[in-house]
Order: structure tokens, then sequence, then C-alpha cells
């Protein structure tokens, strides 16, 4: 283990809230993540109600920065944007609400933006120069953009508009079960186009699929025609939370 002390890393989606400490320098977990389910009325409050359990559960950590993550824009700790979550969350200032509630200070970024930086450093996308388009695959999409290691934050690119219809609508996992689509048609009717798309506009050296279903990619990346690689996310689903350490720095 590393000099530094534990950090904390919580990450806030739409249907789980999860934590764990890590290791600033290895990305390894040093406890077991505990998990709890979004509120179903997931508003500031509530999160918040969650995420002081969470933190609870981790004294090793007590007094360190905390790395959060929230699925939707977050410039300078205060939230954009509400896609999959309560919309009072709008204009919340949750760095500072956070950090009022730890009583540490805390960095606020984008789902997709901390699950790049943990794939650009520990996972998939380790050994790639150049640029790295991330997409999680959930309830929505979210991306995320690495050009030789850096971030290009607050990429929405799952809200692209493609015939007529907000991408996620469709090409999301959520979308997939919503519409009782198999992986194959899923992959053939909806990914392609979206893939395509956001190859043909951003010219990628490697696009990672991340988000729980990618677990599933060998059941739906094969069908994809694509001219740039594609492969899936390696640290799953401990992605979001070993990315908001990350960010910390
Ligand atoms: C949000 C993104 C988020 C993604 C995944 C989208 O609806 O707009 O900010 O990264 O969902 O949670």
């Amino acid at each position: 283990m590393s000099e530094r002390r534990p950090r904390l890393g919580i990450d806030i989606g739409g249907s789980g809230i999860k934590g764990a400490p890590v290791d600033p320098d290895t990305g390894a977990f040093l406890a077991e993540r505990v998990r709890y389910a979004t509120p179903a009325h997931s508003t500031p409050r509530a999160v918040a109600e969650v995420v002081g359990e969470i933190a609870g559960h981790f004294p090793e950590a007590a007094g360190g920065p905390v790395g959060i993550t929230f699925p939707g824009v977050v410039q300078n700790g205060v939230v954009r944007t509400a896609a999959n979550v309560d919309r009072s969350w709008v204009d919340t200032d949750a760095a500072t609400l956070f950090s009022r509630l730890l009583e540490r200070p805390v960095r606020m970024l984008n789902d997709a933006d901390a699950a790049a930086l943990a794939e650009a450093h520990h996972g998939a996308a380790r050994t790639t120069s150049g640029v790295v388009l991330l997409t999680t695959l959930g309830t929505g999409i979210g991306t995320a953009l690495v050009v030789d290691g850096r971030l290009i934050p607050n990429t929405e690119f799952g809200h692209l508009e493609i015939d007529g219809h907000d991408a996620e609508t469709r090409a999301s996992s959520g979308a997939r079960n919503r519409d009782g689509l198999s992986y194959r048609a899923w992959a053939t009717e909806r990914l392609q186009r979206y893939y395509r798309m956001m190859e043909d506009l951003l010219w990628p050296d490697l696009i990672v699929v991340g988000g729980g279903v990618s677990r599933k990619a060998s059941e739906f990346l094969p069908y994809l025609e694509l001219r740039t690689p594609i492969v899936p996310a390696q640290l799953r689903n401990t992605a979001g939370i070993i990315g908001a350490v990350l960010a910390v720095g």
C-alpha cells in the first residue's frame, strides 16, 4: 500500500450509490465496497443521507478528501443537468453540500468522466495514446473523452439527436430492457447506428464500453461493424469509485 492515506470514492448512479476506500496510487480497493439503492425520490437531501451512511462505513478514510461522481454535468462542483435523477439537483452546489455533510474536501465529477479516468489509468485504455472515447451503457448513455491521458470533461454525447431521438432513449441498456430487445437486435438496430455516428464525428483511436451491461460484451460487441477498435471496460462496476478518487488528485 502507498504512503498516502486511503481516499473515499463514492459513485452516485440512477439505481445505486456505491462507495469504498481506495489506494490513490494503485487504484486498489482497501475494503469491500458498500452499495445502497438510490432513493426512489432522488433529491439532494435523500441522496446526501445515503452518502453520509456510506462514509460512516469507512472510518479509515475519515478526514481525507472524497471524490464523488454524479450522473449529470458537473461544473466546478455545481450540478448542471439531471437526466436520470431528480430535477431538483440542477444548479445544486453538490461539492459544498457534501463537503459540509462529510466535513472534508469533496471533488465532484460526472460519472462517465470518472469511469474514463479509471480506465485510462488502470483499465482498458491504459496503453492507448491519442483519443479514447468511453461510453457507459446504463439507464442513460454517459460519454467521456480522454486525449493523451487528459480528460475533456462533461461531453454529453449520449444526448446526441439521432434520427429525431435523444440517442440514449434508443441505444442505452435501459432502452434495450424497455423494448425487450435481444443483445443481437440491440447491437444491430441501435448500437451500430450510435457508434458509427460517434466514430464519424470524433474519430477516436479506441472506444471503451462500460456500464453494468459491459460484462455481457461478448453478446453484443461482435455484431458491431466499426473502423475503430471497441473493447469492454475492464474495471466494471468499480470504475466510478476509482475514477472519483483519481479526480481528487
Ligand atoms: C447524463 C450524463 C451521464 C449519463 C450516465 C446521461 O443521461 O446526461 O451526464 O453521464 O446519463 O449516467
